[in-house]
């Protein structure tokens, strides 16, 4: 184990900071301590012996309406901790510096643009002290009303028109009501964002009957559009809202519950209220017809998760779409190669997630209607973005916080993101990528334990992933940070990735190490925070960058392999167990040395001869005792199996089956298992007469003159072995029997049958 986890052996003793935030400083500090063998690997900004600072805890929007932008690198804080640090405080964080912006922050290796930019608009700059140090004593101030850009703020008030049921405050509805369900968007006006999409929509829709009549050519009419984006921004509303507008009647169908044809047909027909779909759908239906039913659409929503079940659902709605008289809207997240032939159908219209600027007023206004207090302005954006602009999980998110809480700060704010991210399952393919990806390793805000905590949402899997993928990955190396004098210069970033390789493949071993112990005849479950350092977090940490397959990452092939292992394993012991009458070699000798030679002895016949060869084949195979299964297993087990069965004709195979079939065959010897049963079942009979027993003795020898006759019958062992175990039974019993009728007495008896034999 050469990689040195143990930290206070790489990291000087750091002084005792009291904030958080220097602290997540140090972990990012100690991860870089983490790339073995200092003096290959320089790291850039490593900060010559950094003073601890104190983080201060400033005064209530101390930095109110102040904008900042960060460049370079600071001393002590990440870049993160210091834009939460300047965001918790009320102020502005943006990337570019402009004319508007109050300081950029200057650290080392600022960006050239920056610094030309800072230099034409005259910025004032800080350095990171001078940053805490305004925040330890800029004044607090009182808060604004709540949104802040002055576009925002009057279209807000314009926006909020919800008078409808007027949910005005939170006390006067049940409080059962989800907030995306009681500020869901009654006029277009609400809807944030995607204003052209909702326009196309429209257009779509106005100009339907008109492009009925004159009939859609499936290239710029279409009887059925698709809206296809990301999920909560407002799909399955903007259907709705668009669809009352022009005056139809709405009937919406969630698409998971009608997959099949049958249960589409039951759909659509409640409603039409015809008995039949076709007729509904019928093309030739005449005009008084289709006016009397109403103007009604239908919208058809997840339609992606239509295909997963069942396919014959798409395919169906494809068949409707051609066919209908009423305009269909199909809605769905992603459209993959699944929905490729709705696609031909339909015309297309993409939603797109809504700008933070275009959701930040309602969200805001809906947090004010329901008395929910952000402490900061800037709090709507940082949820927002938490969120991916996914407007019913930010109202979520919210009216679970205002089940406990009336405000809400900035740091609560971004707990709260946190707190939601961690609900969310990943799957093993989700996780691999993020390992591998160089966002979590560059950015370093995330510490060891988020990187572990990945590990634990799959932890039976992920190690294995990770195997599968390592060698995919090219890994991200800077090859100026690499110092070696014995090596041409070309080949330094070849032997960087190599070293980097042998690393991962170094911890890997001892993650299947400690897995081994895990799992072993003692578990050892406390070992797991190191197994999944070793098996997860060093390896993609070394590598990481480019997934160079360009495929998706693969599933394990090494539980595809065990399983197959397995069965070899079982097939071979089968066959070593009907040969061993003839063979007295263990599996191994069996699989080395006697395969091999029976492969070619059992397939060549087949191949030269034809069907001549096939009462030799069978001739071979009697007298190891081999049946016909066993034939295919030698098949499968040798190597070129494959090609030597397609080498044989399929009409001789057909025919060597049937001969096979038809003939008996040897039988080398009972099974364990039935001789036992047998056994069991003799005992379980009652204990025969004295008499009983000479009867047998009789009726046995008897058979014994007729199977003396009879060939076959005397290669059978079993037949033969039991008369004359009943019979010589019979004579034993009599021999050493006391008089009694014993099963004691009876059971030696056998004993001594089987001796003489
Ligand atoms: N653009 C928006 N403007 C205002 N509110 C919105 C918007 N988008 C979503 N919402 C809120 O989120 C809720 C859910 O929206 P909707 O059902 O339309 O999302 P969707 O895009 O259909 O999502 P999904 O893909 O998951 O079906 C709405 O009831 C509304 O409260
Ligand atoms: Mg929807």
């Amino acid at each position: 184990m050469d990689t040195k986890l143990d930290q206070s052996e790489n990291v000087p003793e750091e002084p005792k900071m009291e904030s958080s935030k220097s602290k997540s400083s140090k972990r990012a500090k100690e991860e870089d301590s983490y790339s073995e063998a200092p003096k290959k690997k320089l790291p850039k900004t490593t900060p010559s012996a950094p003073e601890p600072k104190e983080i201060p805890q400033g005064a209530i929007n101390c930095l109110l309406g102040k904008t900042f932008v960060f460049t370079g690198d600071l001393e002590n804080l990440t870049r993160e901790d210091a834009q939460d640090l300047v965001k918790s405080h009320g102020g502005r964080v943006t990337t570019a510096p402009s004319s508007r912006t109050s300081y950029v922050v200057v650290g080392d290796n600022p960006g050239p643009n920056k610094l030309e930019k800072i230099k034409q608009h005259n910025i004032p700059t800080l350095n990171e002290d001078e940053l805490l140090d305004l925040i330890r004593n800029a004044p607090a101030q009182i808060e604004t009303p709540q949104p802040t850009p002055a576009k925002g703020k009057s279209r807000a008030s314009d926006d909020m028109e919800i008078s409808e049921p007027t949910p005005s405050s939170s006390s006067t509805t049940p409080l059962s009501q989800l907030w995306s369900d009681k500020y869901k968007p009654r006029s277009l006006k609400e809807l944030c964002g995607n204003k052209s999409a909702v326009d196309n929509l429209q257009k779509w829709l106005k100009a339907w009957e008109s492009n009925l009549k004159t009939g859609f050519d499936f290239n710029s009419k279409f009887p059925a559009v698709l809206l296809a984006g990301p999920p909560g921004i407002g799909k399955t509303t903007a259907a709705h809202l668009i669809g009352k507008l022009e005056g139809y009647d709405v009937k919406e169908f969630n698409a998971s519950d009608t997959r099949s044809k049958k249960a589409l047909e039951m759909a659509v027909k409640t409603v039409t209220h015809n008995t039949s779909i076709k007729g509904f759908f019928q093309p030739e239906r005449s005009e008084t017809e289709v006016r009397k039913m109403g103007r009604t659409l239908i919208i058809m929503d997840e339609v992606d998760g239509m295909s997963a079940g069942d396919r014959g659902g798409v395919a169906e709605l494809v068949q409707l779409i051609k066919k209908t008289q009423i305009p269909i809207i199909c809605i769905c997240n992603e459209k993959g190669k699944k929905l490729q032939s709705l696609t031909n159908v339909c015309q297309e219209i993409r939603f797109q997630k809504p700008r933070v600027e275009q959701v930040r007023s309602r969200i805001m206004t809906i947090a004010s209607r329901e008395d929910l207090k952000f402490s900061q302005p800037n709090i709507a954006d940082e949820i927002i973005t938490g969120a991916n602009a996914d407007i019913r999980q930010i109202l979520n998110r919210l009216s679970s916080w205002k089940l406990s809480n009336d405000s809400i700060n900035y740091n609560e704010g971004k707990a709260l993101n946190k707190a939601s991210e961690k609900n969310v399952i990943l799957d093993p393919f989700d996780i691999t990528s993020r390992l591998f990806g160089t966002s979590i390793w560059n950015n370093r805000a995330g510490n060891v334990n988020d990187k572990l905590e990945l590990y634990y949402h799959e932890s039976d899997i992920l190690p294995l992933m990770i195997h599968e993928n390592y060698l995919k990955i090219k890994p991200h190396i800077n090859s100026n940070t690499i110092e070696r004098d014995d090596v041409n210069p070309d080949d330094l970033e070849q032997i960087a990735i190599l070293e980097a390789i042998s690393k991962a493949a170094a911890s890997i071993s001892d993650g299947a190490m400690c897995d081994s112990m895990i799992h072993g005849s003692q578990p050892q479950w406390s070992l797991m925070p190191v197994h999944g350092i070793f098996s997860c977090v060093i390896p993609t940490y070394y590598v990481h960058g480019i997934n160079t397959s360009g495929a998706r990452y693969a599933f394990p092939s090494s539980l595809g392999q065990i399983s197959r292992t397995n069965k070899y394993k079982r097939i071979l012991r089968e066959i070593q167990i009907h040969m061993r009458l003839k063979v007295s070699g263990d599996k191994n000798e069996i699989r080395q040395s006697y395969l091999p030679a029976l492969f070619t002895a059992l397939s060549q016949p087949l191949i030269e001869k034809g069907s001549d060869g096939i009462s030799e084949v069978i001739k071979l195979m009697d007298q190891y005792y081999l049946n016909k299964d066993d034939w295919d297993a030698i098949m499968e087990l040798s190597f070129g199996g494959d090609k030597t069965l397609k080498e044989i004709d399929k009409s001789v195979k057909a025919a060597f089956t049937k001969k096979y079939n038809s003939s008996s065959h040897p039988v080398p010897f009972l099974k364990a298992s039935s001789v036992k049963s047998s056994k069991t079942a003799a005992a379980s009979v009652d204990v025969p007469d004295f008499e009983d027993a000479m009867e047998v003795e009789e009726v046995a020898k008897e058979e014994e003159v007729v199977s003396d006759d009879d060939e076959d019958l005397s290669k059978d062992k079993f037949i033969k072995q039991k008369s004359n175990e009943k019979s010589n039974a019979a004579t034993s019993t009599r021999r050493t029997s006391t008089g009694t009728k014993t099963r004691g007495g009876r059971g030696g008896g056998r004993k001594a049958v089987r001796k003489i034999k």
